[in-house]
């Protein structure tokens, strides 16, 4: 299991055994390691070691298709109530922030990607993130496997260009009641989802575009930021009828 080992400002995810060089000395990081204990680099600093948290996933897992915002992964869950034990189908995996989020909420999360070296590096995240039980990384695009999927899965989860093309079987992949999540850069793609959802039969089909305002807290007085809007896409909800 990794741990963050937080000093002096900074962060570092490290494995038990793993030697880091910094510029603040090397940091060897014991195998019996524990959250809470102290690491000392050989010039003398502290380091804590930390438990991973979900925002962290974010921070620290390795990049590759640009990852879920945690504020756009609350609205997944909020939205779709996702619990232990929901089996789950998602895709493209790309970092895997989401899936990695779904799976330590409990889920059994199927996740597919289809650029083998992105898959790769989503297994170690996954790995780092403690849920390589709970996700499993398929590598192929997810559409070529619809057949094979078959039904009953509780949550549909999808980040890619081609979503609307896996919307169209949402209600054969789905059990009764169970949600699709669309994440959607553009106003465009929201729509060609929102009317294949439509057209698949799904029920209580909503759009939401995600904004956030930060908050600037000051001496003459608390306002949003002006840095900028805080767009970052559209979350696409609906849920397959019960009957
Ligand atoms: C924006 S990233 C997904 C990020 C992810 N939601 C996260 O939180 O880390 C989109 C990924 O989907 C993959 N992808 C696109 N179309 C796909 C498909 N049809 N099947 C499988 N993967 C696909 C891309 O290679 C890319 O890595």
């Amino acid at each position: 299991m990794a741990y963050l080992f937080v000093g002096e400002g900074r962060e570092y995810l490290l494995e038990p055994g793993a030697t880091l060089e910094t510029d603040l000395g090397i940091l060897e990081v014991p195998e019996n390691v524990e959250a809470g204990d102290t690491v000392e680099t050989h010039l003398g600093t502290a380091f804590v070691a930390r438990e991973l948290r979900g925002p962290d996933l974010f921070h620290h897992f390795e990049r590759t298709g640009a990852p879920m915002m945690p504020r756009d992964i609350g609205l997944v869950m909020g939205h779709t109530g996702v619990k232990q034990g929901d089996r789950v189908l998602d895709a493209g995996t790309g970092t895997g922030v989401l899936a990695a989020s779904l799976g330590r909420a409990g889920a059994d999360v199927v996740t597919y990607e289809q650029d083998p070296e992105f898959a790769e590096v989503a297994r170690e995240n996954m790995a780092l993130g403690s849920v390589a039980n709970a996700v499993e990384v398929r590598t192929g695009d997810v559409t070529e496997h619809l057949d094979e999927l078959g039904g009953e899965f509780d949550l549909l989860t999808l980040d890619t260009e081609d979503a609307p093309a896996v919307v169209a079987h949402a209600s054969e992949l789905l059990s009764p009641g169970g949600f699709l999540a669309v994440y959607s850069p553009f106003v465009e793609a929201t729509s060609e989802v929102v009317k294949t959802a439509r057209e698949a039969g799904l029920d209580g089909v909503e759009s939401l575009e995600t904004i956030q305002r930060e908050m600037d807290v000051g001496d003459r007085g608390t306002r949003p930021s002006t840095a900028g809007v805080g767009h970052t896409g559209y979350l696409t909800f609906a849920r397959n009828p019960t009957l």
